[in-house]
């Protein structure tokens, strides 16, 4: 929600709540992983620094091949391929679609929650779906979904949405 506060910093993030019945429960760790930093564009710290004893280096270039950044040299462990698991706070821009309305989610984050929360053919539950979002995604990446509103005009929004025609 916009806040135009003038005596304390503006508030730009909110809590995703992960909250399970029981103390196993389905989690799929690689289908969020984000990449390793060391292997990005950014890492090479384009300012100039120097990075593994090269300016612009990569693990790779550093002493012994990058093996003395490690205890023992095993890049294969110590990297996973698939990436780093997620870390804790995402950078997600502003849903496209709000004017419908007052607080649609972006579709990314419901998509990172639906690919690690749940199966392919399982099914997702969003009790407070307004315009639909959650279902959206759970559509579109192969999952089951129920969604509930209150309000009977959120609930239209929903369904139209999700019975849009997709470009494939
Ligand atoms: C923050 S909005 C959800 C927006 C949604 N994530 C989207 O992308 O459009 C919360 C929704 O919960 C609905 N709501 C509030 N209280 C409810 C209740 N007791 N039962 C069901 N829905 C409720 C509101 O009508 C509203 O649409």
């Amino acid at each position: 929600m916009p806040s135009s506060v003038k005596d304390r910093p503006t508030t730009d993030h909110e809590y995703v709540f992960l909250l399970a019945k029981t103390a196993e429960y389905f989690y799929d760790i690689d289908a969020i992983r984000q990449p390793h930093v060391t292997f990005t564009e950014k890492s090479k710290m384009k300012g100039g620094r120097n990075h593994f004893g090269k300016v612009n280096g990569t693990p790779e270039e550093g002493k012994n091949g990058g093996n003395a950044n490690l205890h023992d040299g095993r890049w294969d462990q110590a990297f996973h391929p698939l990436g780093r698991n997620r870390r804790t706070v995402w950078e997600i821009p502003l849903s496209k679609f709000r004017d419908a309305h007052f607080a649609v989610f972006p579709e990314k984050l419901a998509e990172l929650c639906v690919l690690a929360g749940s199966p392919q053919n399982g099914v997702v539950l969003d009790p407070f779906l307004g315009s639909g979002t959650t279902a959206v995604v759970a559509q579109r990446l192969g999952r089951k979904y129920i969604g509930i509103d209150s309000n009977p005009a959120y609930c239209a929004i929903a369904n139209d949405r999700l019975h849009q025609p997709t470009l494939l």
